[in-house]
């Protein structure tokens, strides 16, 4: 069998960082060929070359036997390389249809838009991938889950040679995933060379046939996935035994936030939960259930339509996100690019945001204590491993997983004792999320209280004291710490019935 795409001893550096050194890899026709490594081992890098959109220091790029002279990412579109990136590409006011035809619309002859053409285009393949979604709709509404599909149904519509995918399932719940999977089966059966990056290992041979290990900008390995465990991938990927992760038993102790019948009109309805000192409770279900939601309304990011919060048993009333602050509360939100980092400032600045309004008022004239920014987001690139060479790095050419951590850091320095994290492992590498996790355990320990809204079922399991599981904007159970089970959580997130949505 010959190799579709090749790459060849391919180095990137940026200023201060070698991304990648020397990597060689063939791609095979219908086969998935999965890159994995720590967050900024330079998966997505590579990926940016193939794609053409970075030009690499050394080394070349040939497909089906041929040198790549690509000069602009399009000329390795029109090639038949698709590429779907980490982070979404989607043009929010456009429609599903004008995103997916976007660049390569249909036309009459004359030049002019052939709407009718490529609307119905768009449906057909939204149809065939069964997703229920409308090629008219404008992005801006859809979910994360849903901008995802869109981003594949557009590749799917360009009948690519090569597709790649970074990081597709890191905002996806396993339902949506097994959709994917079938999409992407269904390509390989069509001969489509197919490279797919994760940080989720139980991936693999699900839907790969071979691997290749990145460490630090090396490739470390490669491997056929049937003749491969997953303890020896993450041995390698980390380069050392990683121990198993044992959870800790906490106490549950006072109340610090509880949350009467929060109702968001077309949202969520009659959502009651509380939170202890020294507990972390998780919110289980679909994507689309409501929970981001719940947590943004308990936030003061948006007005819920009625029902009460209490911090501390007082009531508080928040209009915005800086009272939650000045309450000692935080929210890590899910979409770290748009509402969780400023991407052109640096990381100090970004560890610093938060504490703005405790640390100013002590100086004269409200100057931003530069010190304390300094050594805390120093204190926190150590503990986390940010990679990044130093603190002043903009946050903008973080690798995601290292944005990620960025904002963990940011919330974790900022004192607070209530701490909501929505989905805060997206996109973050097996190591770092031991680390995280005991973080999170140390955080809770200290007196803290976490709500953690997940989509990844294991991670529930392995961290949560107590879960509440929601379906379809409310609350569909409360699973104690010996309830905890992906059974019961699965059984509680399916899809809520008629009698059930009356009583609601
Ligand atoms: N535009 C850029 N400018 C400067 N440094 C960059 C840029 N893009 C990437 N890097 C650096 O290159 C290294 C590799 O990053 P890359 O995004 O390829 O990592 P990754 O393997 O995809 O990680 P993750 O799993 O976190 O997504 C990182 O140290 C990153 O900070
Ligand atoms: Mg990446």
């Amino acid at each position: 069998m010959e190799p579709v795409l090749q790459v060849k001893h391919i180095a990137k550096e940026f200023p201060g960082v070698k991304a990648l050194e020397d990597i060689s890899i063939d791609f095979y026709p219908g086969e998935c060929h999965a890159l994995v490594g720590e967050n900024g081992a330079g998966k997505s890098t590579l990926i940016k070359i193939i794609a053409s959109i970075y030009k690499p220091t050394k080394g070349e790029v040939l497909l089906e036997g041929k040198t790549c002279n690509f000069k602009t990412p399009k000329d390795a579109i029109d090639a038949g390389i698709a590429v779907i990136q980490q982070e979404t590409s989607i043009a929010p006011h456009l429609s599903i249809a004008e995103n997916m035809y976007l660049g390569c619309e249909p036309r009459y002859s004359n030049g002019l838009l052939n709407r009718k053409k490529m609307e119905s285009d768009a449906q057909a393949v939204l149809d065939e991938m069964e997703l229920k979604l409308d090629s008219h709709t404008i992005c801006a509404g859809l979910t994360a889950a849903q901008l995802q599909m869109v981003e594949i149904a557009k590749v799917i519509s360009k009948h690519a040679k090569v597709v790649v995918l970074d990081e597709p399932t890191s905002s996806l719940s396993d339902k949506e995933i097994d959709s994917l999977f079938e999409q992407v089966r269904k390509m390989k059966k069509a001969n489509t060379t197919m490279i797919y990056v994760t940080h989720r290992m139980a991936e693999l041979p699900m839907i790969c046939e071979r691997c290749s290990i990145f460490r630090d900008g090396l490739k470390v390995a490669e491997y056929m996935v049937k003749d491969v465990d997953e303890k020896t991938i993450v041995n390698s990927m980390v380069g050392r035994e990683l121990g198993a992760y044992v959870k800790p038993e906490h106490t549950a102790k006072e109340e610090l936030l509880r949350v009467e019948h929060l109702t968001q009109e077309g949202k969520f309805r009659d959502v009651s939960f509380h939170a202890n000192a020294g507990e972390i409770v998780a919110f289980s279900g679909l994507v689309g259930a409501g929970r981001t939601e719940v947590m943004e309304a308990v936030f003061g990011a948006t007005r819920a339509t009625s029902g009460k919060v209490f911090l501390e048993g007082k009531e508080v009333h928040f209009k915005h996100p800086s009272e939650a602050i000045a309450h000692k509360m935080g929210l890590a939100t899910e979409d770290r690019r748009r509402t969780g980092l400023l991407l052109t400032k640096s990381i100090q600045e970004n560890v610093g945001l938060p504490n703005l309004p405790f640390h100013a008022k002590k100086f004269l004239m409200k100057l931003v204590n530069v010190k304390w920014e300094k050594d805390t987001s120093e204190e926190y690139r150590k503990k986390l491993q940010i990679k990044a060479p130093n603190i002043q790095v903009l946050c903008g050419n973080l690798s995601g997983g290292n944005q990620q951590k960025v904002i963990l850091s940011k919330w974790l320095a900022a004192g607070v004792k209530v701490l909501i994290l929505d989905e805060p492992t997206k996109g973050i590498d097996v190591n770092a999320r031991a680390e995280f996790y005991a973080l999170m355990n140390k955080f809770v320990e200290d007196g803290g209280s976490i709500v953690m809204v997940s989509s990844d079922m294991p991670e529930i399991i392995k961290v949560a004291d107590r879960v509440y599981v929601m379906s379809e904007g409310i609350i569909k159970g409360e699973l104690s710490h010996e309830e905890i089970s992906e059974i019961n959580i699965i059984s509680l997130a399916s899809p809520v019935s008629d009698d059930e949505k009356k009583e609601a």
